[in-house]
């Protein structure tokens, strides 16, 4: 399928997180001639260090701001003509959010509002825009043992994160369906790869192997999240974004199911041989912790609907994504203890009840 849409100047909110960072990196690598401005507040979860590839690239722009800010957002799209918005931005730990919902409200909800409506203004003077909303497969809620979740499953959120998620998702159908905005809205299911927070489940299990320190498990460990490879997850975006119908949802999922307890066991045994232990060593730093408020049982993305009409498909097998991210955190030592210090320590501390 051809581009129906081609972005020349693409405002990025959230770029400085985890699936911005690798989405700006990818998208400037493919689109030398396309401007890209990221507007991010740097907040705990935002790290410069991720971007170091654009940086001196002439065609991107940092902006330390807030999208909750809408005399700056105006500003921006004006000032750079931008033509699309590809908004990242938001809390995004479902943890943080059971302990202070407040933040979530503000930045997903009247976060994207304010974006929606500066967007709706300025795009009255151009031909064409898109407004591209990056959302979760958790506004659907909680599977049971089968079935997935279709672009025509009932919102049914349950955590403070994934319902202010499902809110700036009705902003975005009411944006399209009331003023015509070009809309698109994907939801992805859980993401790994480098640059994750080491506040979510997979790099934190790194971080703790590495230190010795045990594996928080929550409840039973038999919770299922479906994961997909950050780089997939923003071809995907790259993908809708170019050729998606304006008002459409997508889903994005590469069909990869794990049991909490068996991703934590297979991420002990990498860790293991990378590091020279004993087979079954970091396995004994596996602790069963009470259950999270709220868990939701079992995700799991039918992403037929992007394969059928927009020809994606993952590329990565787990089996490679998983040793390639263990890698990339070995390697990387230097950024994942200068994120887990400053405001994370504190939140670590306050989690797991030792330094990070
Ligand atoms: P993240 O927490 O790593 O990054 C969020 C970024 O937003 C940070 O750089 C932060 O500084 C910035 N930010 C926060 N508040 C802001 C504000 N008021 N103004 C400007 N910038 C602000 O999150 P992530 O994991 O990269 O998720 C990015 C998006 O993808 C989110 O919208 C999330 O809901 C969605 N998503 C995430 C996953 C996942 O597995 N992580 C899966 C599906 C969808
Ligand atoms: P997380 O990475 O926080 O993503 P989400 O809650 O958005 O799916 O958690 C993934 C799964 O791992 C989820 O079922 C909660 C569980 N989990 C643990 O068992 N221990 C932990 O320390 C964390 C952070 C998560």
């Amino acid at each position: 399928m051809q581009d129906v849409f081609t972005p020349t100047s693409l405002l990025v909110t959230g770029g400085a997180g985890f699936i911005g960072s690798n989405f700006i990196n990818h998208f400037m690598a493919g689109n030398p001639d396309c401007r890209v401005i990221n507007l991010d507040l740097l907040t705990y979860a935002g790290n410069l260090k991720n971007l170091t590839a654009v940086e001196g690239n002439a065609n991107y722009r940092f902006v330390k701001g807030d999208i909750c800010d809408a005399d700056l957002v105006a500003r921006l799209l004006a000032e750079e003509k931008v033509d699309a918005v590809a908004h990242f931005a938001a809390e995004s730990h479902v943890d943080r959010s059971i302990t202070g919902p407040d933040i979530f409200v503000r930045t997903n909800v009247l976060g994207t509002q304010t974006l929606l409506e500066a967007s709706r203004q300025h795009a009255e003077q151009l031909a064409d825009f898109r407004f591209l909303q990056v959302s979760t497969d958790e506004v659907y809620g909680s599977l049971g043992p089968e079935g997935y979740f279709t672009e025509e499953t009932p919102l049914a959120p349950n955590s403070p994160y994934s319902a202010s998620k499902a809110g700036a998702d009705l902003l975005v159908r009411a944006y399209f369906e009331t003023f015509g905005l070009p809309t698109l809205n994907t939801r992805c299911s859980n993401n790994y790869g480098p640059y994750h927070f080491p506040e979510k489940l997979i790099p934190l299990m790194i971080h703790n192997i590495l230190k010795k320190r045990s594996l928080p498990v929550y409840g039973d460990g038999l919770n299922v999240r479906d994961w997909l490879h950050v780089k997939d997850h923003s071809a995907a975006i790259e993908r809708v974004l170019k050729q998606g119908k304006p008002g459409e949802i997508f889903n994005v999922g590469g069909n990869n199911e794990w049991k909490n307890i068996d991703i934590v066991k297979l991420v002990c045994d990498l860790m293991d041989e990378r590091l020279g232990r004993a087979a079954g060593e970091s396995r004994e730093l596996i602790t069963f912790v009470k259950d999270r408020k709220g868990h939701d049982r079992r995700y799991a993305i039918d992403a037929s609907k992007l394969k059928r009409e927009l020809s994606w498909e993952p590329s990565y097998t787990f089996e490679r994504g998983i040793a390639e991210t263990i890698d990339w955190y070995l390697a990387n030592q230097g950024w994942v203890e200068e994120v887990v210090s400053g405001a994370y320590r504190e939140y670590y501390e306050m989690q797991y009840g030792a330094t990070a």
